[in-house]
C-alpha cells in the first residue's frame, strides 16, 4: 500500500499545497509547448498518473476535453470530488499507466510532477510503447522530472501545512543511491488536531532518478522528435533543478 496515495490522499493538495499555487504556470508553459512542438492542433488530452488532479482540473478549465488516468481509487475520489465541485467534466480512469490501451485517441498525453519517476528503465520503455499508441500522429508526449541533486538531502527537510481544523507536519528524510540513479523517500506526516491529538503516518517510497541525456535517449527510441527543456521555459540551462521532457509522435 502506498500511504501517500492512499490513507492521506485526502491530505495530499494540503502537503503540496504550494505546487498546487504553481500549477497555472506549468499549465501555462505546457499550453506553450502544445501551441509550438505539437504537430497538431490539441483538444483532447490524457493526463497519466493524474493524482487528486491538481493539473488535470486546471487543463479542462481552459477548455481541454481531458480523461484522467491513475493507480489509485482514493486519489480519484478527491479528484473527481473537485471537478464535481468546479462543475467541470472530467473522465477520470482507475488503473496502471502501464496497462493502458488506447488507440490514437490523443493529441497529448501528460504525466506531471515527477510520476515518470515511478518507472524503471524497463517499465518507462513499456509506458512509452503505450503513449506512442495512445497518441494521434504528431500529437506530444509531456512529463516532468527533477534534477537528481534535488534528491539527497544531508538532513530531514520538514515544513508544516494548515487546514482549517488541522496542522500538519511533514518531515522528509531523502537518500540517493548514485550507483542505482534511485531515491529512497521516507516521509513522515504527523495530523494535529486542535485537542493537540496527533496522527502519524510513515511514507516510504522508492523512485529512479533519470538524467536528461537518459531520458533523451531512451525517448528516441520511440518518438520521432525528443526535447529536453528546463523548468517552465523552452531551453535547458546548466543549472536547471526540473527538466521537461517534451516528445513528439
Ligand atoms: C507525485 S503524484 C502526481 C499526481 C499528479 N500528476 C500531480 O501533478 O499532482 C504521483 C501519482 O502517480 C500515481 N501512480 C504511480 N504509479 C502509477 C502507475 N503505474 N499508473 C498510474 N498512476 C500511477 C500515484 O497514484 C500518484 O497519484
Amino acid at each position: 500500500m502506498h500511504e501517500l496515495y492512499t490513507v492521506l490522499a485526502e491530505y495530499y493538495d494540503v502537503i503540496y499545497r504550494k505546487r498546487a499555487e504553481r500549477v497555472k504556470d506549468e499549465i501555462d508553459f505546457v499550453e506553450g509547448i502544445f501551441k509550438t512542438d505539437a504537430k497538431r492542433d490539441v483538444k483532447r488530452i490524457l493526463d497519466l498518473a493524474c493524482g487528486t488532479g491538481i493539473p488535470t482540473l486546471e487543463l479542462a478549465k481552459r477548455g481541454y476535453e481531458v480523461v484522467g488516468v491513475d493507480l489509485h481509487e482514493e486519489m480519484l475520489e478527491v479528484a473527481k470530488r473537485k471537478a464535481e465541485k468546479e462543475g467541470l467534466t472530467i473522465e477520470f480512469i482507475q488503473g496502471d499507466a502501464l496497462e493502458i490501451n488506447f488507440e490514437e485517441e490523443f493529441d497529448a498525453v501528460t504525466m506531471f510532477f515527477s510520476s515518470i519517476m515511478y518507472f524503471d528503465e524497463e517499465d518507462i520503455k513499456k509506458l512509452f510503447s503505450s503513449v506512442i499508441k495512445a497518441l494521434k500522429p504528431g500529437g506530444v508526449f509531456v512529463a516532468d522530472f527533477p534534477c537528481w541533486f534535488y534528491g539527497g538531502s544531508d538532513g530531514p527537510i520538514v515544513w508544516d501545512e494548515n487546514t482549517d481544523e488541522e496542522r500538519l507536519v511533514i518531515t522528509d528524510w531523502r537518500t540517493v543511491e548514485p550507483a542505482f540513479q534511485r531515491l529512497h523517500f521516507k516521509r513522515l506526516v504527523q495530523i494535529v488536531k486542535p485537542d493537540g491529538s496527533v496522527r502519524a503516518f510513515m511514507v516510504d517510497d522508492e523512485l529512479n532518478i533519470y538524467i536528461p541525456r537518459e531520458m533523451r535517449l531512451l525517448a528516441d527510441e520511440f518518438f520521432n522528435e525528443v526535447k529536453i527543456y528546463g523548468h517552465l521555459k523552452r531551453r535547458l540551462d546548466p543549472k536547471d533543478r526540473r527538466y521537461w521532457l517534451v516528445a513528439v509522435k
